[in-house]
């Protein structure tokens, strides 16, 4: 059985399934929501309801307290219809960013390579063509073993738009991680299908603009900044110049450094890149110590540039990276509304 969900301030009217989350039905009828842990823990999502009722499903309460539910709050994340629904969310209508409908796909594995410690490459290709923006993320479904259900886990792509098959993603391993290491690090093999869908979030480059953009990437964090950067530079869609501060412990953690190196070479006047290694100092790296920042990234942005004001900031990792990097970012003068972001949690 589906319910009409109506979405406010748009007016927009879906249908949804009773077993479906209302998040899910709208981002496949091309509404878009403000969305990013899409399971009911980051409350990113939290919205009203104005008529109907909903199962508010796995909502965690933290993200939703009881207080909330009992106001009329809902995470469309995780609710579900059931009667017709009408919601009020909070929705920055940004034209700039185009919405693709989330669609489901399977993918095949075509490569899986180890690229840094412990960090694969993953390349996948699609049965059919996927329309995405430079930065946003999939979400891959992880088998049943075991006697485990199976469940969802999120990567971004790495590759850029114009490349609508054949997708690149970063992995990192997280120690008893289901989808990492019991998962992709775990027997995980070159042609082998997945059931994947998407595309997700809203961590996009705005193409429009022509600022300088500072981006800033901690470990696989670099991944939807890859995809920026070579939709921006390789297909000429930004206008304006690009810095890339790629963070990590030491060298062995640092992936795809010459590929960024032979971008700058290519493009000297439109892109900087700077590898920044936190735990080895120059003398630990000789020779090549002219190439790397050292310490940590924030440290080295706050370094080399008196003032960032008038530019854009781009930020993805760890959540700890982000917030010292908003803070470096707006020490230096830039606008929170300038700045992008998006958090990896530490649950893969
Ligand atoms: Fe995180 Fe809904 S998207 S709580």
């Amino acid at each position: 059985q589906s319910h009409t969900i109506t979405v406010e301030p748009l007016g927009r009217e879906v249908e949804c399934r009773e077993d479906q989350s209302i998040l899910d039905a709208c981002l496949r009828s091309g509404v878009w929501l403000p969305h990013s842990c899409t399971h009911g823990t980051c409350a990113t999502c939290k919205a009203d309801v104005l008529e109907g009722e909903v199962d508010h499903g796995a909502a965690s309460s933290f993200a939703l307290m009881d207080y909330e539910r009992d106001e009329g709050k809902l995470l469309p994340c995780t609710a579900r219809p059931r009667s017709d629904v009408v919601i009020e969310a909070d929705i920055d209508v940004d034209d700039s960013v185009e919405v693709f409908p989330v669609q489901d796909y399977t993918a095949t594995v075509v490569e899986l390579t180890e690229i840094a410690r412990e960090t694969v490459r993953l390349v996948v290709e699609l049965d059919r063509e996927i329309g995405f923006n430079a930065g946003q993320y999939l979400k891959f479904q992880v088998p049943a073993a075991d006697g485990l259900p199976a469940v969802d886990r999120t990567w971004s792509i790495a590759s850029p738009p114009t490349e609508a098959r054949r997708l690149e993603f970063h992995v990192r391993r997280v120690p008893g991680g289901r989808g990492t290491d019991g998962w992709v690090f775990g027997g995980l093999a070159v042609g082998d299908t997945v059931a994947v869908s998407g595309p997700y979030g809203r961590f996009v480059l705005r193409t429009g603009d022509d600022r300088h953009a500072v981006l800033v990437g901690g470990g696989t964090g670099l991944a939807p900044l890859k995809s920026m950067l070579r939709h921006a530079l390789e297909n000429g869609e930004y206008e304006g110049h690009l810095t890339l501060y790629q963070g990590a412990r030491t060298r062995e953690w640092l992936y795809d450094v010459d590929y960024f190196r032979s971008l700058a070479a290519r493009f000297p006047s439109q892109f900087t890149y700077r590898p920044c290694l936190s735990e080895e100092s120059a003398a630990d790296c000789g020779d090549e110590a002219g190439r790397y920042g050292f310490g940590m990234v924030t440290d080295v942005i706050a370094a080399d540039h008196e003032s960032l004001s008038g530019c854009s900031g781009y930020l993805c990792g760890p959540p700890p990276m982000v917030e010292a990097a908003l803070k470096t970012l707006m020490g230096k003068r830039l606008f929170p509304r300038d700045i992008h972001r998006e958090e990896f949690f530490n649950e893969s």
